[in-house]
């Protein structure tokens, strides 16, 4: 199945489970639907990123480091890593443990540990030679983004190195008036649960506050999604983001009260992805590399 038949699919899909927001901020749901939703959006990131990272780090993968892959999800990353950079060892942590894949699954260079990432990474200090963290934007407070950085700045290695991916909801190029919509909503939505949608234009002065140094930001745009015709052989993260926001659609509905009903709210994705495909609408993926 192509990510855009799975789009389809799962915009049409009933009754989600989420995390109980008096404990655990993050938004997105945490059924074995989301599970699959992310499987399929490491492959279309990889895909559209042309690599698993940026960071200046291949010579020492190689030769063989510890590696932490901050809030891993299904662990994706670490396994392709694994795989690839056999001398290193790959640590996965989540805060939901039944993300994770099964043991046959996972390479023996990896692990994987549950964990609160805006609390305490269970893991002593100068652990890792690099930290990976991808897609925690739906996740953190402010201050919880501050305890974060704090922690992975704590678990790195002097010298070590930090990757943070996130996609800046706020700034996809050449949306239309459905795709306005969504995306103002989203950001009242979080904001109305403390959380902090602004933080890509803040993460610069985050990292150098929490203790990194030599940051550099790097702005990666890619086509937010392709015509079914070509559907077959590219997969885009546009796609996989428009099933994520299918999951928040009660959360919307305070702000949008027409969207309480799914089937009004399926029309109007299926409106943002046509005006994603007719203005040929982009992403913006913020990269952040710095030093310990
Ligand atoms: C959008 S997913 C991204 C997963 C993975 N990094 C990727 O790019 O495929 C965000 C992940 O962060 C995890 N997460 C959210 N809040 C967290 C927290 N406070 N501590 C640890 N993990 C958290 C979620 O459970 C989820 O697996």
């Amino acid at each position: 199945m192509t990510i855009a038949t799975y789009a389809k699919k799962v915009l049409s899909n009933g009754v989600r489970t989420f995390h109980d927001p008096a404990r655990i901020k993050y938004l997105l749901p945490t059924d074995s639907e989301e599970r699959r939703r992310l499987v399929r959006q490491h492959k279309a990131i990889t895909t559209t990123l042309n690599g698993l990272f940026s960071a200046p780090i291949t010579k020492q993968l190689e030769n063989g480091i510890t590696v932490l892959d901050a809030g891993c999800g299904p662990g994706c990353w670490s396994i392709d890593m694994a795989v690839k950079y056999k001398n290193s060892q790959f640590h996965g942590v989540d805060i939901l443990g039944t993300q994770f894949p099964q043991e046959k699954d996972m390479p023996t260079n990896t692990r994987f540990v549950v964990g609160n990432l805006a609390d305490n990474i269970p893991y002593p200090d100068n652990t890792f030679d690099f930290i990976y963290q991808r897609l925690l934007y739906f996740a953190f407070t402010k201050e919880q983004w501050i305890q974060n950085l704090k922690e992975l700045h704590r678990a790195l290695k002097p010298g070590g190195c930090v990757e943070l991916i996130e996609y800046d909801h706020r700034k996809m190029i050449r949306y239309g008036p459905s795709f306005r919509k969504q995306l103002e909503a989203i950001e009242k939505y979080q904001v109305s649960r403390g959380m902090y949608p602004y933080v890509n234009d803040d993460l610069c002065r985050l990292l150098k506050n929490a203790g990194f140094s030599e940051t550099t930001k790097s702005v990666k745009q890619q086509a937010f999604c392709s015509p079914e015709k070509t559907s077959n052989s590219i997969e885009y993260t546009g796609d996989a983001i428009l099933c994520a926001y299918e999951s928040l659609r009660l959360g919307l509905s305070e702000f949008v009260p027409e969207w309480r009903n799914a089937s009004a709210y399926k029309r109007h994705l299926q409106d943002c992805r046509r005006e994603a495909l007719a203005n040929s609408a982009q992403l913006y993926c913020t990269i952040h590399v710095a030093r310990k």
